[in-house]
């Protein structure tokens, strides 16, 4: 009899646990919209940023020299750490991609550039952070688009190991003249860092310190 009743007692909690655990039809509803905030591209989208696997080399060291670096006019080293979205914690094994104009303005080809990728011209290269998150481009300072009011800009297209998706960044300069009105025209996106870049010469090369911060102002970026 005292066993019949123990095992009814148990039986009760067993069945209030089960139903503790039991989900709100309100919860289930926004478990099935999950799938659908998932499949929002992180970053908003990149047209242009899937050209950063055409012709990618199997090894990608933390330094890069574009062909600017050798056929250009006026160097520049764009160097510094990566760092996770804290802004402290480096991030190691992060893929940067980096594509800009001549010093025309124009993304100019060569014979090494493959067809597919000719839109991004021959200035372009690839970086992987260091176990300390350094990197290092050197390549040549691009110039403005001919006839435009866009200024001299570097695009990077960043592959964190975590996050199957690419997205985008841009670079401008804090000496372009042009800056001033696409920002003010556009405001300051900051996407992965600051956006602006402060040159410093010496001996005749042009070096920007940058620092890249992964997932600042990207949209759908993931918690991690
Ligand atoms: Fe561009």
């Amino acid at each position: 009899m005292i066993d019949r009743n123990l095992l009814l007692f148990v039986s009760g909690i067993i069945t209030l646990l089960t139903s503790c655990q039991a989900q709100p039809a309100s919860d289930k509803a926004n478990q099935q919209k999950a799938p659908a905030r998932s499949q929002q591209p992180v970053g908003g989208g990149c047209e242009g940023c899937e050209l950063m696997y055409v012709a990618m080399p199997n090894e990608i060291t933390p330094e890069h020299r574009s062909i600017g670096w050798t056929e250009g006019t006026q160097k520049l080293i764009v160097t510094g750490r990566v760092f996770q979205r804290d802004g402290k914690t480096p991030a190691p094994g992060v893929i940067i991609y980096y594509w800009h104009t001549d010093e025309n303005g124009l993304y100019s080809s060569n014979s090494l550039t493959p067809a597919n990728a000719r839109q991004h011209g021959k200035h372009r290269g690839w970086v992987k952070s260091d176990k300390d998150g350094n990197y290092t481009m050197k390549t040549v300072r691009p110039g403005a688009y001919p006839n435009d009011v866009i200024p001299q800009h570097i695009h990077l297209s960043i592959k964190e190991p975590d996050i199957p998706q690419e997205y985008y960044a841009d670079l401008y300069f804090e000496d372009d003249p042009l800056y001033a009105g696409h920002v003010k025209k556009y405001g300051k996106a900051d996407r992965a860092g600051n956006e602006l870049l402060r040159v410093r010469r010496e001996g005749g090369v042009q070096i920007a310190e940058h620092a890249v911060i992964l997932g600042l102002n990207i949209p759908n970026y993931p918690d991690k």
